[in-house]
């Protein structure tokens, strides 16, 4: 337990499972109070409220879809009318899809696209507005990817939402910066979480990952909840527009063989 997000509200999209509700609990250990968003894991979103409770934090977990903009701003609306304020706003809700380029669907396209980009882009312009609202300052926190910057195979549409988000994080970080609202993303590489699932269960490619990463080991939830809690708090005041890679050293480690 700490206390240097003490006073904070933080806003964290899918929240009920992986890296968001590590960041989650995390926050709360921190001192900050947690409304997070879910689509479909109530089981988990239940469980992380009585656990983020057992903090003492106020927290609240709402059922919204943020590939819906319509949902992303009453998340944005209901959390700000519930805790009074929101300072922290983590764009965590993430969906990759897997199809050679030639077979992916556009359906696929939109539900990767829809969520991790667009609805990212919506959920950011409503807290900004609130943060124009009650004239203060805030801190925007994406969680990107490795795959911003490195080709990702059968996942094309993926990396076109991630590489977005990087250019997104960018542009706003010089347009956001005469409000006093700062943007960053964390790129993680593997960690092993939900959306991982299907390489957890392979052994053969989880050996040929590892062989990959540098640091020899998956990331865990609570490694990129550390970047977040810094990224959070005031220690990160001077950090805008820039991505922090978390990835065991796997993005820059190309070796002749
Ligand atoms: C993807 C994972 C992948 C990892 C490393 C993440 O962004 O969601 O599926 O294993 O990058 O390539």
């Amino acid at each position: 337990m700490g206390n240097r997000l003490a006073g904070k509200v933080a806003a964290i999209t899918g929240g009920s499972q992986g890296i968001g509700l590590a960041i989650a609990q995390r926050f709360a250990e921190e001192g900050a109070d947690v409304s997070f968003c879910y689509r479909s894991n109530k089981a988990g979103a239940d469980e992380a409220v009585t656990n983020i409770a057992n903090t003492g934090r106020k927290v609240a977990g709402f059922q919204y879809d943020v590939s819906s903009v319509n949902d992303g701003q009453k998340f944005v609306a209901d959390t700000a009318a519930q805790f009074g304020k929101i300072d922290i706003l983590v764009n965590n809700a993430g969906l990759e899809r897997r199809a050679d380029f030639w077979d992916a669907t556009e359906a696929d396209f939109d539900a990767v696209l829809n969520v991790n980009l667009k609805g990212l882009f919506f959920i950011t312009q409503a807290f900004v507005k609130h943060r124009m609202a009650v004239k203060a300052g805030g801190k925007i926190i994406n969680i990107s990817s490795v795959h911003e910057e490195l080709p990702f195979p059968h996942f094309a549409s993926y990396c076109a939402s991630k590489g977005g988000v990087k250019m997104l994080t960018r542009n706003l970080s010089i347009e956001l910066a005469p409000l006093g609202i700062t943007i960053n993303s964390i790129a993680p590489g593997a960690i092993e979480t939900p959306i991982n699932k299907n390489l957890l269960n392979d052994p053969a490619k989880l050996s040929a990952l590892l062989e990959n990463i540098p640091l020899k080991r998956l990331g865990t939830p609570d490694d990129v909840a550390s970047m977040a809690v810094f990224l959070g708090s005031e220690e990160s005041n001077y950090a805008t527009g820039t991505t922090f890679f978390l990835d065991g050293g796997l993005t820059w480690n190309y070796q002749e063989q």
